[in-house]
């Protein structure tokens, strides 16, 4: 749809697009509000309408702030294009991506306010997607919204591409980036939906983690069983699966599913001088997370271990009566949801296998065992040193303040190899969420202060790349 109507009143004209992101701050920050106000749980069927919904209103305030834009119904949930007004000839092309969609808020009872009513406490906005990702790419959107509204010209296209199922794996958006080959195509992907070591600390991240899902489910008896008439007599499923499940890893923390590191790509010494050269204090970072003490795979430092090394983790383990007081069974069943990180150059699809093989090498004959594969993603690694790259960086040092660092990062944007795969781009992850940022936990928070700093990123960001590109 075309834009509604230009936004601008006429002495806008009279500022530069970092005068009017201070001049319009508390009103950007009423409309994150707002965006932030629709629970778009991407995970959870009953709110299916809430997300559609929610892509109805970004995809309306792209329009408002002067885009061109599409919504287009998918299997799942719809994806929203907005486009900056076209200009004649051949310029380059960005592509900027998001998602609209956030984890679920459970557990409810932890958030100091609810999830879904914003609050503003010091420079802090609380609620669930509020780094995670609607502030992060709606600090772009503002950056847009400032340089048209003053009478700026991008010196490029940039297509905004925000969709509604990363969190769930992103399922429908890579058949869409197929079917809209031609008009994605673009020489760089921008997101803005990874971290920053600490406010002083900008980042361009040039690796993520890939990843692979896969349920377990464990069964006995063909029912809850009364644990004094029977229990003794058979197999425990929940104790089964517990057993196979710690057995995954050994005391040194490596993961013993046979062939888990074969693909490994070995750290260079240049990338763990680079880490090891990162703020850490072994302490405070175990008090921060509220461990008594640290774990993780021996040989390697923490960052290390959260950022370039492979994992399995549990995500979730289920059996028997979890209400209010006891009841003595023998549960039926037990599962298990685990998720492997991956680095370079491990494949989801093998190591779900490898990983379900070995659970049913060690699965005793007394309980019966049940895998499924589920999402998956492969790990991103971008050489960050190409031109592109230290443009970025040059930016990020203008809009902070702060000389930037490069940074490997343990989170999972699987659509970052399709950008590669099917649009031939390379992408630029420049985070703008702090590690107290709780993303995926209670109390979910987005720095203002980096909401500013994002959208400053996002005015200077433009000209800089394209100079890049044309050097
Ligand atoms: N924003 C995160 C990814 C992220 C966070 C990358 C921090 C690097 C640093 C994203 O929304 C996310 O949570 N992705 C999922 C992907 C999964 C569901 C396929 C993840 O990493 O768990
Ligand atoms: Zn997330």
């Amino acid at each position: 749809m075309p834009p509604r109507r230009p936004l601008t009143a006429g002495f806008d004209f009279m500022m530069t697009p970092q005068q009017y992101l201070i001049e319009h701050q508390a009103r950007h920050i009423g409309q994150l509000c707002d965006y932030l106000r629709l629970p778009s749980v991407s995970a959870q069927a009953s709110h299916r309408e809430d997300v559609g919904r929610c892509a109805a209103w970004i995809e309306a305030h792209c329009r408002e702030i002067g885009l061109n834009t599409e919504l287009h119904p998918t299997r799942g949930h719809p994806i929203v294009l907005a486009r900056t007004p076209r200009r004649p000839g051949r310029r380059p092309h960005f592509l900027v991506y998001g998602h609209y969609d956030v984890q679920p808020p459970e557990p409810i009872e932890l958030w100091a306010s609810p999830p879904f009513e914003p609050r503003v406490e010091g420079h802090s906005l609380f609620a669930r997607g509020a780094s995670d990702n609607k502030g992060q790419h709606f600090a772009h959107l503002k950056a847009v919204e400032a340089v048209l509204a003053t009478g700026g010209e991008l010196p490029c296209d940039l297509t905004f591409l925000i969709e509604g199922e990363e969190e769930v794996g992103s399922a429908n958006l890579v058949p869409f980036l197929k079917q809209h080959r031609k008009s994605l195509r673009c020489d760089a992907v921008v997101i803005s939906d990874t971290g920053m070591p600490a406010r002083t600390l900008p980042a361009l991240t040039y690796a993520l983690r890939g990843i692979a899902a896969l349920e377990v489910i464990v069964r006995g008896p063909s029912r809850d069983l009364h644990s004094g008439i029977f229990g003794g007599s058979l197999d425990n499923p929940a104790m089964a699966l517990a057993r196979m499940l710690a057995a995954l890893r050994d005391r040194r923390g490596r993961i013993t599913v046979p062939g888990f590191y074969d693909q490994v790509r070995p750290l260079t010494r240049n990338e763990r001088r680079q880490l090891a050269r990162l703020p850490f204090n072994e302490r405070s970072y175990a008090r921060f997370l509220g461990v008594p003490k640290l774990f993780g795979e021996a040989g390697f430092t923490a960052w290390e271990q959260r950022s370039a090394r492979p994992t399995l983790e549990v995500n979730g383990l289920t059996s028997g009566y979890q209400g209010e007081g006891s009841k003595t069974i023998v549960p039926a069943a037990a599962s298990a949801k685990l998720t492997m990180r991956l680095v370079p150059d491990q494949s989801p699809d093998v190591i779900a296998r490898l990983v379900a093989r070995h659970l049913k090498s060690i699965c005793p004959p007394t309980v019966r065992l049940e895998t499924r594969a589920g999402h998956g993603g492969l790990p991103y690694l971008l050489e960050p040193d190409t031109s592109l790259a230290r443009a970025a960086m040059r930016t990020l040092e203008l809009a902070f303040g702060y000389a930037p660092v490069l940074l490997r990062e343990g989170g999972s944007i699987p659509i970052v190899t399709d950008f590669k795969r099917v649009l031939g781009a390379d992408t630029l992850l420049l985070g703008l969420a702090l590690p107290d940022d709780n993303a995926h936990s209670p109390n979910e928070k987005f720095d203002l202060r980096n909401f500013a700093a994002g959208a400053r990123l996002g005015t200077l960001l433009w000209p800089e790349l394209a100079g890049a590109l044309a050097a």
